[in-house]
């Protein structure tokens, strides 16, 4: 594994991870060629959102995954992982049980390859959404997860479907 451009990993990478702070995403995708991302999964994890004096979304009757794949309308994005913190992305193992991870995408098959790779990544419980337009609810999810987290003093928190 090595550090190279953004540029680079675009041409060279098989699947792509967008983690940028949401003030530089668009900027930073602008100076990609497009060519290297079509037809690519991109697994956006981002999120538009403003912590001071109390987080909030910024983004009103749309989110970030939507323009992300208005920005890249020829690659596939599929929005996960933004509801958890990084810290626990990986083998995600809490005592309570599996909490749960969302996905959604206009693509089957590029959720097909992620739904695989949460998998390797430790996450047994994924539920697809549907088509990007669900990644609002995706972001409100991580909004509520993020004040649940502030209400309880519970950090690295993640929500769970409790069956009977
Ligand atoms: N942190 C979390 O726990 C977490 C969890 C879920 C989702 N997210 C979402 O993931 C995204 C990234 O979050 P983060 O906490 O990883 O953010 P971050 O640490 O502030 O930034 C991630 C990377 O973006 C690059 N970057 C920052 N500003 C830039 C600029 N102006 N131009 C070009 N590159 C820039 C930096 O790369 P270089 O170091 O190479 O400059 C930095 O390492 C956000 O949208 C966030 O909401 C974060």
């Amino acid at each position: 594994m090595g550090i190279t451009s953004f540029h680079e990993a675009a041409r060279l990478g098989e699947i792509i991870i967008i983690a940028l702070p949401w003030s530089c995403l668009k900027d930073v995708l602008e100076t990609i060629d497009p060519a290297y991302l079509r037809n690519k999964t991109i697994i956006d994890v981002s999120n538009a959102v403003h912590f001071d004096n109390g987080p909030r979304l910024l983004l009103q009757d749309t989110s970030a995954g939507v323009i992300v794949q208005k920005l890249l309308p020829e690659s596939n994005v599929v929005k996960t992982l933004n509801t958890i913190s990084d810290k626990i992305m990986i083998h995600p193992n809490f005592k309570e049980g599996s909490p749960i991870m969302f996905m959604c995408g206009n693509d089957n098959s590029s959720k097909d390859q992620v739904r695989a790779l949460l998998k390797d990544i430790g996450w047994t419980t994924v539920v697809d959404l549907g088509d990007i337009r669900q990644s609002l609810l995706q972001e409100s999810i991580m909004l509520a997860c993020v004040i649940s987290e502030i209400n309880l003093q519970s950090p690295g928190s993640a929500f769970a479907l409790l069956r009977h």
